[in-house]
């Protein structure tokens, strides 16, 4: 149903305009076009993305167009071009660039698309189905079919006013040459982004031009069926279950007084990827479990938020009346009439509403002629109804899935459907991300329930599944948990990206870590979703990417200072941000401190930023922060260390690393004192000046000795190894009175070794 703005009449899927009053209808699926046609059209940043790829192009062009009328033949390219993006379009998908007769269309830009390469595949299958049907229909007029070829990749990019540059966009293109005739391929990173989605065929390895390497490609056949997430993580074995102990004792409950004919709503609350959709999976295997009861589902899509009622109509063809599509129209109205007959014998009038209603034509029920504003409430009177009806049989539970994608005629159906079923062995369990709260969640018969985050323990059991049991590294399962914060999607992510990567070598019973875990980054499989978030806060992007450079915390003053802009501005920014639970207020007061929600959307706003750019944004901080906080430099050196480093001025860097080690060697913090000393001594190299150099490397070595002997005692080798180190720098210089301190030390470490040979010749070397 397509529901005119105007007149509120509702018009088939397919109508542009009303067919009631003739009003221009917007399209449904249309994510490409409304949603952000006045950004694509605006200057933006350049920034670096994931994106996934999408290039078709024609077969044989040059004979095509030397057998026909040039007229003809341009017709024909018109036509292939409009079918193409009209689905293009119904996918999210934003055509970049025409090449020749080949369309080059981006998914994830310049909107960031949640499930980018899985639209972008489905896009290219109704290319090819969609244009089948157009040269049937141009065979009929005598016409040759035109023929495509598609190929499809995904990685980064860093766009510029819109196009896209980087190895990415070549591989797509040569890929669409490897694609059989009619047919679609994609890369194995494409794959990767969509297993259990689509039925693929490895065609082998190939050779495409300008790439060094054989690349393997895949091509496509057909979609799996599965619907969601979850499906498909079935069928590759779920985590075990954790934690929800409440959260499930609740929804039992209410399903209990539910049945009593108390009839219940539960809304279950909570950010994407925290367990909403698994505990209603938990909670379904009861229901179904219970032969006295019933279980239907009505899901929300993110690309029909504009298609007035559509997880109703969708949950009364699958769930209630069974009618698949390959039903044709006859016989999908004889199923939904015998089983209405059967609930609301001889209501002729609720039978041609609902036959309506699902856009299913049959001339002996023809549609009530009542307003549209009539005919929509009375619709929405059936349905609840018949949800009670049913209800009355044996107690029925209507789980509606993603709230925060749901139309608003839905929403307002939901609203009436609430009060009706107080008294009703009705249950409803609605799941949203944040959304502003409806207002129907303060009746008396709705719960709201926020899922919250999973507990350490909790948390590694999801790794402890991955790795079959296995022991992760400390240092990598420590790294994970921080980083995904007890959100069991990233959990489970992270740890298959950290398993599949270098960084680790499965040994028999353990893993060895091999690279530093600093390279922990985003999987690429969050990119996308992490991305499509930033993205839709568009106009506070810009504080969300400064505040990620600031840190995973920052106040409200510093922010403050580094955006222009009134105060007030800067403030609403962030109050958006903690409404859309990007950020939350760690510290409340006059000087507000906030803090990222979650280390990954602070690393995606990160890595969004072009490098040169970032290192910009931390040189403006660190100077903006060194001039207007008079005392920083004294207090947190290493926080201006760590802006100047990454901004690139090492002579400011090197000499407050050196500072943060000596403040922190004074409290004998060990730890922190040595990090901060080796990040100054590694900066090292870039010092022109020899004798500074020479200084801060003496500086440097002598405390970190210091610190050795602190955290490890006398006789480590780091001691000897530092001091000694601390002795050639001394050495190379003038006899600096230091030297003698790094005797001493030397000394020391020689006695506490027993090491009297050392000891001797040293004691003989300092005579001479
Ligand atoms: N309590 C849990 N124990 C183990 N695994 C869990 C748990 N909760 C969620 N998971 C796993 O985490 C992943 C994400 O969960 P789920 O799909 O339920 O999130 P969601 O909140 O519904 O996200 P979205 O908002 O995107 O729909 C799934 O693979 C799921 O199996
Ligand atoms: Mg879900």
């Amino acid at each position: 149903m397509n529901l005119c703005p105007k007149c509120h009449h509702q018009n088939p899927h397919s109508s542009n305009f009303c067919n009631n009053c003739g009003n221009k209808l917007s399209e449904h699926l249309g994510v490409a076009s409304d949603a952000y046609e006045s950004e694509s059209k605006s200057k933006r940043e350049a920034e670096r993305r994931q994106l996934t790829i999408l290039f078709c192009d024609l077969v044989g062009s040059t004979p095509l167009s030397q057998q026909l009328d040039p007229e003809d033949y341009r017709n024909m390219i018109t036509n292939y071009h409009q079918v193409a993006e009209k689905v293009i379009s119904s996918f999210g998908g934003y055509v970049a660039q025409y090449l020749g007769d080949g369309l080059l269309v981006y998914f994830g830009y310049p909107e960031g698309l949640e499930d980018a390469p899985k639209l972008s595949i489905q896009a290219g299958l109704g290319i090819l189905d969609a244009m089948k049907l157009s040269n049937k229909d141009s065979s009929s007029k005598g016409f040759p079919p035109i023929q495509i070829r598609i190929g499809i990749h995904s990685g980064l990019v860093v766009v510029d006013d819109h196009l896209a540059l980087g190895e990415t966009v070549n591989i797509a293109a040569r890929l669409e040459g490897a694609a059989p005739v009619n047919g679609l391929v994609i890369s194995p990173k494409t794959l990767q982004l969509t297993q259990g989605w689509f039925n693929v065929e490895s065609i082998g390895n190939v050779e495409l031009k300008g790439i060094a390497e054989p690349l393997e490609v895949f091509q496509v056949h057909s979609e799996t069926g599965a619907l969601t997430r979850l499906d498909i993580a079935k069928k590759r074995g779920l985590s075990p279950f954790v934690g929800r102990e409440s959260d499930l004792k609740l929804l039992m409950e209410q399903w209990k007084n539910s049945k009593n004919g108390k009839g219940q709503v539960v809304l279950l609350h909570g950010e994407a990827g925290i367990g909403k959709s698994r505990l209603v999976d938990t909670f379904e295997a009861n229901v179904m479990d219970d032969a006295n009861s019933q279980l239907i589902i009505a899901r929300s899509s993110a690309y029909q938020q504009n298609s007035a009622f559509y997880p109703l109509i969708e949950l009364l063809k699958s769930e209630v009346f069974k009618i698949s599509n390959k039903l044709n129209e006859k016989e999908q109205s004889e199923k939904v009439i015998s089983q209405l007959n059967n609930l609301f014998p001889d209501d002729i009038k609720f039978i041609s509403l609902i036959l309506e209603f699902l856009s299913i034509g049959n001339t002996e029920y023809s549609p009530l002629m009542v307003a549209p504003v009539l005919k929509r409430q009375m619709w929405m009177d059936r349905i609840t109804q018949l949800l009670i009806r049913i209800g009355n049989s044996n107690p029925v539970c209507l789980i509606i899935e993603d709230l925060h994608w749901t139309d608003a005629s839905t929403m307002e159906w939901l609203g009436q459907c609430v009060q009706a079923i107080d008294n009703q062995q009705v249950y409803i369990i609605t799941t949203t991300r944040p959304i502003d709260a409806p207002a129907w969640i303060k009746l008396k018969n709705v719960t709201v329930q926020y899922l919250e985050r999973l507990s350490v323990d909790e948390t590694m059991k999801i790794c402890y599944h991955q790795t079959k049991g296995k022991d992760l590294p400390k240092e990598i399962l420590h790294q994970i948990t921080i980083k995904t914060e007890g959100v069991p999607l990233f959990v489970e992510e992270l740890t298959k990206m950290v398993l599949g990567s270098e960084l680790l070598l499965e040994k028999e019973d353990t893993y060895e870590v091999l690279g530093s875990i600093k390279d922990i980054s985003i999987p690429s499989t969050l990119q996308d979703s992490l991305l499509a978030r930033l993205d839709r806060l568009s106009n506070v992007k810009e504080i969300v990417q400064m505040g990620s450079v600031l840190g995973r915390e920052f106040s409200f003053s510093m922010m403050d200072l580094m955006v222009p802009g009134e105060k007030s501005e800067t403030l609403r920014a962030l109050d958006k941000l903690v409404n859309e639970e990007i950020l939350y207020i760690k510290e409340s007061g006059s000087d507000a401190v906030f803090q990222f929600k979650h280390a990954l959307i602070q690393d995606a706003a990160y890595s969004s930023l072009l490098k040169s750019k970032r290192q910009q944004m931390h040189l403006q901080i660190a100077e903006t922060l060194e001039l207007s906080y008079d005392s920083l430099t004294m207090e947190q050196p290493q926080l201006l260390a760590f802006h100047y480093t990454e901004g690139g001025n090492y002579d400011k860097a090197v000499p407050l690393w050196l500072a943060a080690g000596q403040i922190f060697s004074q409290s004998n913090a060990s730890l922190e004192a040595i990090s901060n000393l080796e990040n100054g001594l590694s900066l090292l190299h870039h010092i022109n000046e020899k004798k500074l150099r020479n200084d801060y490397e003496l500086d440097l070595l002598l405390t970190l000795g210091g610190m050795y002997i602190v955290s490890h005692g006398f006789p480590h080798p780091k001691v000897k190894e530092t001091f000694n180190k601390a002795r050639e720098v001394a050495q190379r210089t003038e006899i600096s009175p230091k030297l003698a301190l790094i005797m001493l030390n030397l000394l020391s470490y020689y006695m506490n070794t027993e090491d009297y040979k050392g000891h001797h010749a040293l004691s003989k070397h300092m005579e001479e």
